[in-house]
């Protein structure tokens, strides 16, 4: 007997396919700044119009004409850019989603996740692990959302405000599609940073009346978002904790809040719209569920980030049914919103 792994476990194996799939692996967080650096020049802006030699962007730009043509390269291995032959580039369909005047562009969200708060606090990753949560205090001083808060990371918080904006376009058309609406007479988001979702809802629905409620820091941003699309008349924008309190309404929007969370911060928040709700009110979590165990996921993924960065979590729908029940709610509907997301729809039980 020995306590070698079975040979036919061996068997099945190629060493050298799998040492290559580690360096896949491990290397993603050079695929990461190749974007990053992608997005900070807006390469993909550039291109808009035509492909263009690396001499010609790095022009643009203003940055040196090899390592503009190096990282045009990487990108183009990437599957991001085209090589069109002659050192010059364009866009594939992925490269487009770079671009920062798109409608679902994801430029924002590149820049984010490798904006000083996440990278800096990835760095203490396995030390989250040990401890059983975020160093984010340890790496930036305080948790991510009182970081985002102080005034000299007023652009990092600007960007994740747009990144998170941005990542609703993905989710709005669905979501507005699938909740009924129509005879609500107040919707808050809760969280709701500048107000993409609920705007979308009342867009669609011209009766109720729509709130974001954020953190200080946040609520310009969705007046002003609210302005522009002709709104402000019933739209108002608080500022305010979540843990402590929520505005009465007959729907509440939770989307992609209970993720940064753990469960018991998740309850407070879960019992503080259950208990503000009015008769026969509703609630919508919108979040991405944890599949099936071991297979090629981006939610798991998404998961090592919340640790890192928040002390939330990813769940799938069993430990969210649990979350639900355990203050005061049941989900009645669930549907799909894109973007990998669903609409889970609670009912006080
Ligand atoms: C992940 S973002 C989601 C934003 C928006 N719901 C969306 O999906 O685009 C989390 C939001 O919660 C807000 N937030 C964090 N802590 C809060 C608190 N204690 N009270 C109210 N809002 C808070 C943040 O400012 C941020 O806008």
């Amino acid at each position: 007997m020995t306590d070698r792994t079975p040979d036919t476990a061996d068997a099945a194996h190629d060493p050298a396919a799998d040492a290559a799939a580690v360096l896949d692996l491990v290397t993603g967080g050079v695929v990461a700044q190749t974007l990053r650096a992608l997005a900070e020049l807006r390469i993909a802006d550039h291109l808009a119009g035509g492909a263009l030699s690396a001499e010609e962007v790095a022009e643009r730009v203003g940055s040196h004409p090899r390592t503009t043509y190096r990282l045009m390269r990487a990108a183009a291995s990437l599957g991001v850019l085209t090589h069109e032959g002659d050192r010059r580039f364009g866009l594939t369909g992925r490269g487009r989603l770079l671009r920062t005047d798109l409608p679902g562009s994801l430029h924002s969200l590149v820049l984010v996740q490798t904006s000083n708060a996440h990278w800096q606090v990835w760095k203490h990753f396995p030390e989250a692990v040990r401890s059983g949560s975020s160093q984010a205090t340890k790496a930036l001083g305080a948790d991510v959302f009182e970081y985002y808060a102080r005034p000299e990371n007023a652009e990092e918080a600007a960007l994740f405000a747009r990144s998170m904006g941005d990542m609703s376009a993905l989710v709005t058309k669905e979501a507005v599609a699938a909740i009924d609406a129509a005879d609500v007479s107040t919707i808050v988001d809760v969280g709701g940073a500048d107000g993409q979702f609920v705007l979308a809802l009342m867009e669609a629905n011209p009766l109720p009346r729509g709130q974001v409620l954020d953190l200080p820091h946040a609520v310009e941003g969705a007046r002003r978002e609210a302005g522009k699309r002709g709104l402000s008349d019933r739209f108002s924008a608080v500022a305010g904790d979540f843990f402590t309190e929520v505005p009465p309404a007959d729907l509440y929007l939770l989307k992609t809040i209970l993720h940064d969370w753990d469960d018991d911060q998740c309850a407070t928040i879960l019992r503080n719209c259950r208990s503000a709700v009015t008769e026969g009110g509703r609630a919508v979590v919108v979040e991405m569920l944890i599949g099936e165990l071991g297979e090629p996921d981006l939610v798991t993924r998404a998961d090592m980030g919340m640790l890192s960065i928040t002390n939330g979590e990813e769940r799938d729908l069993d430990e969210f049914d649990a979350l639900f029940a355990a203050t005061g709610w049941r989900r009645s509907k669930t549907y799909p919103v894109g973007g990998g997301y669903v609409g889970l729809e609670l009912v006080a039980s």
